[in-house]
């Protein structure tokens, strides 16, 4: 059973993380701010000197506020890449090239509300410690790159690992990603239209408007015995069997169910 009382006290501790996008935006901001007081301390320095620093500061910034690694090179090359690429002549095709790209990876988000997001190493670790011997069929609900299932199928070869993802870049990249994993695939689908009673282990990592119709969906279909892990997000007023901490400033962790 799965009290639903007790909601304030329960959700206190389960507060969802920042959107990582808005802790970059925040990073960039402040980046901007304190590169802006350079002129004002009488300083002239080049432009490109002062896009560099603000993609220092953007980086630092964003790794104080929590955002992981991978976000280093992002910030600190936003603005510097984006002066170097204001000065090109630049063919409109390229530009056009790179709307194409990002609207395969990131138009979904407008309807889905779920922003493409890897796990990290950790949490793909917890992942693979909690699931149970045997041969157990793993899905992971929404797969991304398809870096979980990658992980997972290779420190189980006894299990099954299935993906879905609905944004079409990620997909195909998933799909080429497990090509040559016997115990892993991945695939091009909604996972809200999936059935997912044959599943003993469903991994999600959404967003905190996907957990409340996820609850629902696993409650509706998923089998007794079986295990919804959520990476970050809990549902509301839904008190978790066991909740794993994962390292890291953010403190992120895994909040499992037992069906
Ligand atoms: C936070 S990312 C997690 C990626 C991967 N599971 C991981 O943990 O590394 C969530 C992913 O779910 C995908 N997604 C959101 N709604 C979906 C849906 N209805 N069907 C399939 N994929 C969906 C998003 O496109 C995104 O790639």
């Amino acid at each position: 059973m799965h009290p639903t009382a007790d909601l304030a006290a329960h959700n206190a501790p389960l507060r969802a993380p920042a959107a990582p996008v808005v802790v970059a935006a925040l990073s960039h901001a402040g980046a901007m701010a304190a590169v802006a007081l350079v002129p004002l301390a009488g300083l002239a320095l080049p432009l490109p000197i002062v896009a560099l620093a603000e993609g220092i500061a953007a980086a630092t910034l964003g790794r104080l506020l929590g955002l992981p690694a991978w976000w280093v090179p992002i910030n600190l090359l936003f603005v510097p890449l984006a002066l170097l690429l204001s000065g090109q002549q630049l063919a409109p095709l390229w530009y056009l090239a790179g709307f194409v790209v990002l609207g395969l990876t990131f138009w979904s988000v407008l309807r889905t509300r779920v922003p493409l997001y890897p796990s990290s190493r950790e949490a793909c670790g917890a992942l693979v410690h909690i699931i149970p011997p045997g041969r157990i069929r793993v899905i992971d609900m929404g797969c991304g790159f398809g870096g979980v299932l990658a992980r997972a199928a290779a420190s189980r070869p006894d299990a099954q690992f299935t993906g879905l993802e609905l944004a079409p870049l990620p997909a195909l990249l998933a799909l080429l990603r497990l090509r040559g994993m016997s115990n892993a695939a991945a695939r091009h689908a909604d996972f809200w239209k999936h059935d997912i009673s044959d599943y003993d282990v469903v991994y999600a990592f959404l967003s905190p408007v996907a957990m409340v119709p996820l609850w629902h969906k696993a409650r509706t279909q998923m089998k007794p015995g079986s295990l919804l892990v959520s990476n970050s997000f809990a549902v509301d007023g839904v008190r978790p069997d066991r909740v794993i901490a994962l390292p890291g400033r953010d403190s992120r962790a895994l909040y499992v169910w037992h069906m």
